[in-house]
């Protein structure tokens, strides 16, 4: 098979993920025979000094040609002036709604040897294996919005349509049926219009899935559950800002965001009937920890995984790298997001050295 993967670094620790993730998919195509080129394009905050934009045509272009994206993370201190007009994370949102990438998946699983790294007690962790699909194109990230420029009055706008309420649910209830054919869909219709279409669309798309046991929650009633009984859900369906959200949470049950990697799906394309997609860790540029060569590449690594199944219809390729990386994982290899205190840590290069070894050697 030949693609062509865009690889967008970004800023922070982003560079230093997105280097192992090239080497695993590397690894990936010389052991089953695959041609895979890589093209490396600007976007975030290093594009703002260098090009002058957050997400330049050519990255847009490059990204929308390609079978995949591959992105590192955007964003740091350097940027984050609120007087600036451009912002590293607006060049995320905007590629993600020039390409249509309306279904962000992230899916939370837990290794059992780090169980032990969550905050959350491990009684209420065993059996964790969840899938949140979060809506990415709509709702209040891009509804009419007013800057409180006279800094008095500012306002930003939740809307959703039935055709963006419906293809996400329909994705979610898919992805459901492949799974526990569990679904929970979140709203806040109590109080929001826009709440209530995506509760009442929501139930009529469902109704093609009976086989699906499905449950209506309301948002903050879900942030509870996931911290008071996260392995009874399977898979959460949410809009753009109440996904975004819960997600940051239920990647604590993981115990750190550096082995949680994304995937944001556009519509079937008609070149390979596999849809575009973009595939990210969920965590962020993490300024703190960037160039020192300790952040954990998992996460970004794994990200290659959801590439290669979801945009390149390569599922055993796929769980070669998972599987290679949860040897590594069992062999006690830690960077110092996932280590005991007090115990040998591994830096990224390595550690994305053992995951290749570890693949080429399966
Ligand atoms: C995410 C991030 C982004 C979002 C930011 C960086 C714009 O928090 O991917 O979850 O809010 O979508
Ligand atoms: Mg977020």
């Amino acid at each position: 098979m030949e693609a062509t993967i865009v690889i967008l670094e970004g800023d922070g620790i982003g560079p230093e993920v997105t280097a192992e993730a090239r080497k695993i998919l590397t690894a990936v195509a010389d052991r089953f025979g695959h041609t895979i080129e890589f093209d490396h394009q600007m976007i975030g905050g290093r594009s703002i000094d260098e090009l002058g934009t957050s997400l330049p045509d050519e990255t847009v272009e490059a990204a929308a040609r390609a079978e995949a994206v591959l992105l590192g993370a955007v964003g740091g201190p350097k940027w984050d002036d609120p007087g600036m007009p451009d912002r590293p994370e607006r060049g995320v949102l905007a590629l993600r709604k020039s390409l249509d990438l309306f279904a962000n998946l992230r899916p939370v699983k837990l290794q059992p040897q780090l169980l032990s790294a969550s905050t959350i007690k491990e009684e209420t962790l065993e059996g964790v294996d969840l899938l949140v699909v979060r809506e990415l194109t709509g709702g209040i990230y891009f509804g009419s919005r007013k800057e409180a420029d006279d800094n008095f009055e500012a306002y930003d706008t939740m809307v959703y349509t039935r055709p963006e309420i419906e293809r996400v649910v329909r994705l979610a209830a898919d992805s459901a049926m492949e799974r526990n054919r569990r679904l929970a869909s979140v709203d806040k219709a109590n109080v929001l219009a826009s709440s209530r279409l995506w509760r009442s669309v929501a139930t009529e798309t469902l109704s093609d899935f009976p086989e699906l046991e499905v449950e209506h929650i309301l948002v903050d009633a879900m942030a509870m559950h996931l911290i008071r009984r996260p392995a009874d859900f399977d898979v959460i369906v949410a809009g753009n800002l109440f996904g975004d959200i819960l997600t940051d949470e239920a990647s604590m049950l993981a115990g750190s965001m550096g082995m949680l990697p994304s995937a944001s799906l556009g519509d079937i394309s008609n070149r390979h009937e596999l849809p575009l997609g973009l595939f990210e860790p969920i965590h962020g540029s993490a300024p703190d920890i960037a160039g020192q060569g300790i952040a954990n590449p998992l996460a970004a690594i794994l990200s290659c995984a959801m590439l290669l199944r979801h945009s390149l219809g390569l599922e055993e390729e796929a769980a070669a790298v998972e599987s290679a990386v949860d040897s590594v994982l069992a062999e006690g290899v830690r960077t110092p997001d996932i280590a005991q205190p007090g115990s040998e840590t591994t830096g990224t290069e390595v550690m994305g050295d053992l995951v290749a070894q570890a693949l080429k050697a399966a």
